[in-house]
């Protein structure tokens, strides 16, 4: 599927503007600072965290796992201080470690851009929504989640792109310095490639070589010991290609 555009991207940098504010709360269970230096443990705990609980650092959603409640709104969401398109939310513990990847990307030359961060249901109401109206719903369906169903709600997801704007939520993006450097190291931070090359009968999604997920720097490195895992995989669930109903 590499180089497929994704025509309807423009949504996202419309729509994600709208976001309300939110409290700036922390999260009770995270530490929102790590340091980014993860050694996968072979005693690692892997029902440490919920799976299901829309506020856990693990939480799965996909098309077989909505979010519950479906309108979740996090309640530690911070702004990025670093670049970013629009308005630009994490949770506090993915800002943090965000910001240190920055960081460390930049230190190497790399430029990182979050395109598209945090998105409320109503957000992404009117992203999904887009995409259907512009290229169809079995197409929309590959590209992006129904409201509800999104880890962009969780806060926990990123759309990163390069600051030279090339390959921009394009599968292009896996080829180019930023998305290769991303894909080396952004474990090291705690954040996963959620929808790798060749996983849509499991994830449900085209690749998208911009879209990271944060899960904490330990199950991170775990999955990091297996190329192109899913966290579908990684947790026993089912494969979730289409929704239930
Ligand atoms: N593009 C991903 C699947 C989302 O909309 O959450
Ligand atoms: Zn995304």
């Amino acid at each position: 599927m590499r180089g497929v555009w994704v025509v309807a991207s423009s949504a996202v940098l419309l729509l994600s503007a709208c976001t309300p504010a939110a409290p700036e709360i922390p999260a009770p269970s995270q530490s929102a600072v790590e340091s980014p230096s993860p050694t996968p443990s072979p005693t690692f705990d892997s029902t440490l965290w919920s799976i299901d609980e829309a506020d856990s650092i693990w939480v799965v959603a996909d098309k077989l796992r909505p979010l519950a409640p479906l309108d979740y709104v996090p309640d530690d969401l911070i702004a990025l201080e670093v670049p970013h398109a629009y308005d630009a939310r994490l949770r506090m513990s993915a800002a943090a470690m965000y910001t240190k990847m920055y960081e460390a990307a930049a230190a190497e030359g790399i430029d990182l851009v979050a395109q598209s961060t945090y998105r409320s249901y109503n957000t992404q109401v009117g992203v999904y929504n887009h995409y259907v109206a512009t290229i169809g719903q079995t197409r929309a369906d590959l590209q992006s989640a129904r409201p509800g169903h999104s880890e962009h709600q969780t806060g926990l997801s990123v759309d990163i792109r390069a600051k030279d704007g090339k390959c921009t939520i394009n599968q292009c993006f896996a080829d180019h310095p930023a998305g290769i450097w991303l894909a080396e190291n952004a474990w090291k931070w705690g954040f996963h490639l959620r929808y790798p090359d060749g996983k849509t009968d499991i994830t449900g999604y085209m690749f998208e070589p911009w879209h990271y997920r944060y899960v904490g720097k330990g199950l991170a490195a775990q999955l990091h010991e297996t190329p192109n895992i899913t966290l579908e995989e990684y947790f026993g669930l089912p494969a979730a290609p289409d929704y239930a109903g």
